[in-house]
């Protein structure tokens, strides 16, 4: 089948794509390689430089007829949304609009789409948090999601085009960019590794729902051929404290560092944390990989990295 994966050059996006390789799949990936590297894109993909805002992205579906899409380019720091909100908005919500266009005008059936669990809820109620938590994104990354997932409800109904949102967790794992401001584990990991000094923001309470990459590569193999219009939460419905990630990393890299705290980040969210089970009820899925498990992985990755 021909699958179309956007930011097929990322994190998490060229996992997935390695995994419809292996599965047999024809993917052609759209990527910009804004974060996205050239040295994670699957040598078997067909790859193309592109802006998913681009005029040009018709002219590649006019092309390759992809029956599939899994979305997963996008402007994906929290940080930067809030500094420049219309960077975020333009291509996390345009270059949707334009994707979406594109998929229905040349007879794409069906999109998958990499929402965020953690961004779209805002602080939490209840903890673990259903699909049916009141949304309340108290960024412009969240307010981009959410406003996504109305736009594929929309496409749905009055185009046809079938759809469904996974709303992950912090997802971590190899390849993770740890160069930027989001990605917890790949920024220490590295920095332990190096003998750096990590800094915890704040008193490291805060709490985050730890996914492992191929458990979320598994949850979209899931949905990516089914035929259900839904959203689900992707996530392991348990809460980790930034310090005890860090402690767990000590351990795991066998570093004598100590634990230092800078300022806390304003409006950083204080605690996340997903509830699973209406993915497990529907699709069979749930996490398989521990978080200890996923960060000897993660070491291992950038040990030889
Ligand atoms: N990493 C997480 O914890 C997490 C959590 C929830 C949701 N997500 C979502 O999953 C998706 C993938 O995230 P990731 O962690 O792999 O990040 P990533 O930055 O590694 O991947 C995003 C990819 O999209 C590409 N891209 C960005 N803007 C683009 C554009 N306008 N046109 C074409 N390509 C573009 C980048 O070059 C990159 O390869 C994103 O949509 C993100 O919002 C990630």
């Amino acid at each position: 089948m021909k699958i179309l994966v956007t930011g097929g050059a990322g994190f998490i996006g060229s996992h997935i794509v390695d995994r419809l390789i292996e599965e047999g799949h024809d993917v052609v990936i759209v990527d910009d390689l804004s974060t996205g590297k050239k040295k994670n894109i699957n040598k078997e993909a067909t790859f193309y430089k592109c802006d998913i805002q681009s005029s040009r992205l018709e002219k590649i579906f006019q092309k390759e007829r992809p029956e599939l899409i899994n979305h997963h380019a996008a402007q994906m720091d929290v940080r930067k949304s809030v500094t420049d909100p219309a960077f975020d908005a333009k291509s996390n919500i345009l270059g949707l609009i334009n994707l979406l266009e594109c998929a229905v005008k040349n007879g794409a059936r069906r999109i998958v789409f990499a929402s965020s669990g953690g961004a779209i809820y805002g602080e939490q109620n209840t903890f673990p948090a259903t699909e049916t938590h009141p949304a309340h994104p108290l960024s412009p990354y969240g307010v981009s999601k959410l406003s996504s997932e109305h736009y594929l409800y929309y496409y749905q109904k009055v185009c046809g085009l079938e759809y469904t949102s996974l709303r992950y967790g912090n997802v971590y794992g190899p390849r993770q960019d740890p160069h930027g401001e989001a990605g917890v584990v790949a920024i220490f990991t590295q920095k332990l590794l190096k003998g750096e000094q990590p800094t915890i923001n704040g008193n490291g309470m805060q709490t985050r729902d730890y996914v492992y990459v191929k458990d979320v590569v598994e949850a979209n193999m899931a949905v990516m051929n089914n035929k259900i219009n839904d959203t689900f939460n992707i996530g392991t419905g348990v809460e980790t404290t930034v310090n005890q990630l860090f402690k767990l990393l000590l351990g795991i890299t066998e570093s004598e560092l100590k634990e230092v705290h800078g300022p806390e980040k304003k409006g950083e969210q204080k605690r996340s944390c997903l509830e699973s089970k209406k993915i497990f009820k529907a699709l069979d899925w749930e996490p398989g990989v521990s978080l200890s498990e996923g960060l000897e992985n993660t070491v291992a990755y950038f040990k030889g990295d």
